[in-house]
């Protein structure tokens, strides 16, 4: 990191969901301060329990047979977080601000335009947007030198890597800052431009929907597919397994997304299969039936 560079020791986290949630519990198991913020009581209790079951997960693997390690460990976890729904009091000692809310631009840029007024002069603000620019979401503030994405993949206590986002604003001491921060929570970073998908998926995406135009020209079976690219790729999930994993709903909303920006762009072209089985609310593995049935539990 370079000298001017403070290191980044509290963090806090708007938004408790499937990310934000999973970077408190790496930012937390790493030393970091952490305040996750929801919008509600009841969504925050829900982001507490998850992190302790996920926790419980990492422990058994640390810890196989000592439960008193394993307690320890979750306790100091524990007491590394705090969760509440003041996000004004959380941002005010923040080093570094993480949103990780609904993929929303106005919503985005209403909470980074009141958390521009709250927070610390010297305090970074990130993105964890998978599909919108975050140059548009930077846009609400007035620290644009201080602003970048880090975007983490899901779920996040397994996945190792973080891209690093930088804006052409973006200053080196701010990027020095993010990918230090994402070495501390013990990810591989990358850097990359404020592109569409960033590195991962926009080269991913594209490729979910080939095969899925692939599949709609008849010329072979998801299943046929999903083989093809795990023993002959190598791939630890076939294309069709991973859309359902992801959310077909999520997939459509990507391609959605990037087709406005760029509608001359042939990668980005709509799917008649996708639309219809988002339509018929078949979205993958979270609603029982996707490319594939799913039992329901
Ligand atoms: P989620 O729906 O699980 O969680 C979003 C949370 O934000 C909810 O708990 C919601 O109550 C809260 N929220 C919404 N507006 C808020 C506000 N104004 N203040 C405080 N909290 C608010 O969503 P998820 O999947 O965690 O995604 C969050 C962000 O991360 C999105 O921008 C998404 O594109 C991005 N992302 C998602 C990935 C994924 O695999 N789900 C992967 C990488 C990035």
């Amino acid at each position: 990191m370079s000298s001017s560079a403070k290191p980044i020791k509290t963090v806090a986290i708007i938004g408790s969901g499937l990310m934000g949630s999973g970077i408190a519990q790496v930012a937390a198991a790493n030393g970091h301060q952490v305040t996750v913020v929801d919008q509600s009581q009841e969504i925050i209790d829900k982001a507490s329990a998850s992190i302790q079951k996920s926790l419980g997960r990492v422990v058994k693997k640390k810890f196989p047979d000592d439960p008193k390690a394993q307690q320890t460990y979750v306790a100091d976890v524990m007491a590394h977080l705090s969760l509440q729904t003041d996000a004004i009091g959380a941002v005010k000692s923040a080093d570094l601000v993480i949103e990780a809310i609904v993929e929303n631009l106005d919503t985005k840029k209403s909470l980074f335009s009141t958390l521009d007024k709250a927070a610390p002069s010297h305090t970074i603000f990130a993105s964890n947007t998978s599909s919108i620019p975050i140059k548009d979401i930077a846009a609400a503030t007035s620290r644009l030198d201080r602003f970048g994405g880090l975007h983490f993949f899901n779920p996040v206590p397994v996945m190792k890597l973080v891209e690093v986002i930088r804006i052409p604003e973006t200053s080196d001491e701010t990027y020095s800052a993010l990918e230090a921060f994402g070495k501390a929570v013990g990810k591989t970073t990358v850097q990359c431009k404020d592109t569409p998908g960033f590195i991962v998926n926009r080269l991913l995406v594209p490729y979910m929907m080939e095969a899925v135009r692939l599949v709609e020209r008849g010329e072979a079976t998801p299943r046929d597919v999903d083989t093809a690219m795990k023993l002959g790729a190598g791939y630890p999930m076939g294309p069709f397994e991973l859309s359902d994993y992801v959310g077909l709903d999520t997939v459509k909303f990507i391609i959605d997304g990037w087709m406005e920006r760029e509608p001359d762009n042939p990668l980005f072209s709509q799917s008649t299969l996708l639309n219809k089985l988002v339509e018929e609310k078949k979205l993958g593995v979270k609603s029982g039936e996707g490319f594939y049935s799913y039992d329901k539990k």
